[in-house]
């Protein structure tokens, strides 16, 4: 029986999947290092919660807010059952997160993470109970996709897989649960693919940004182009997962767009600019 659900990392994910799982009548546990990023996520579940409620989806966002608890402390966690952790794509990060969470919850409680492209099964290995470690990585903006992915590791057992696939669904999304860890999962695999032949394409000057752009959204019937995607996921994010699976065997193209833009802090959305400009 999960009551309440602990998330590590209140930026672009974390905050999000607080917001959900508040949504889904979960209490919540929301940590992170500073109270400036907790205060940050605080002020971004309230606009998005506003904006249901404005649309009438859901009537009282106060009670919703009131659901999360937030703390740079790890005390809070300690009465949970499940927790997802949504830092930084770093694994000796994500393996101190894991550790104190390991030490700090009960022994029933499942560890997720929400990890874009590193192996399980390294997280896993940073922890006491490897077989209630799994990822579930959730797809931005967490409140409005519904795709939720489900890894398990070389580690995790059944239980642990059905428990977390039963969380999505109560949280309203639609879990597609990997049989293991395929580097990238499913969708990166594709994700990362996309962006290379679209990356070849503008640098052999086939075509430009903007009509790979419109190529995606009128042909692909992507909601958005792929760099603006890219710029949207945050172009730092996309260059590690591209990273991970080009050391993992998906084979590589030339392509130096997207490293340049990250040595120029040209993040994408988060830093004002990235193929395009967010004034
Ligand atoms: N909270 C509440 N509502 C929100 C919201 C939020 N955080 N963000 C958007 N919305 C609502 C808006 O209010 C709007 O509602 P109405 O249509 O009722 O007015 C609706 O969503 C659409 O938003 P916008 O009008 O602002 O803009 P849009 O139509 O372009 O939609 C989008 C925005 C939902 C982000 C859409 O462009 C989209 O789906 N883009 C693709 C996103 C995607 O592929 N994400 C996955 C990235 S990969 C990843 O995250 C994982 C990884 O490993 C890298």
């Amino acid at each position: 029986m999960i009551r309440k659900i602990a998330v590590v990392g209140a930026g672009t994910m974390g905050h999000g999947i607080a917001e959900v799982a508040a949504l889904s009548g979960f209490e919540v546990a929301l940590i992170d290092v500073s109270w400036d990023f907790l205060n940050r996520a605080k002020e971004r579940i309230t606009d998005s919660l506003n904006k249901l409620a404005e649309k009438k989806q859901i009537n009282d966002p106060n009670a919703v807010l009131q659901k999360i608890e937030f703390n740079t402390s790890y005390d809070i966690a300690k009465d949970a059952d499940f927790a997802i952790e949504a830092v930084p794509e770093k694994l000796e990060l994500k393996k101190t997160v894991f550790k104190t969470l390991d030490s700090v919850m009960g022994s029933h409680a499942i560890l997720a993470t929400n990890t874009s492209s590193i192996p399980i099964s390294d997280i896993a290995e940073a922890t006491g109970r490897k077989q209630k470690v799994i990822g579930m990585h959730f797809f931005n903006p967490p409140v409005i996709m519904k795709l939720v992915e489900v890894i398990p590791s070389k580690y995790t057992d059944q239980d642990t897989v059905d428990k977390t696939v039963e969380l999505a669904k109560k949280m309203n999304k639609i879990p597609v649960s990997l049989k293991y860890e395929i580097p990238g999962f499913v969708s990166n695999r594709i994700f990362i693919r996309l962006l290379q032949e679209a990356c070849r394409e503008v640098e052999d000057k086939e075509a430009t940004i903007e009509e790979v752009d419109s190529t995606a959204r009128n042909k692909l019937k992507l909601p958005m182009g792929l760099f603006e995607l890219a710029d949207y996921v945050g172009l730092d994010v996309v260059v590690d997962i591209w990273n991970v699976l080009t050391t993992r065997g998906t084979p590589d193209v030339k392509c130096s767009m997207f490293k340049a833009k990250v040595e120029e802090k040209n993040l994408g959305v988060k830093s004002g600019k990235g193929f395009y400009a967010y004034p």
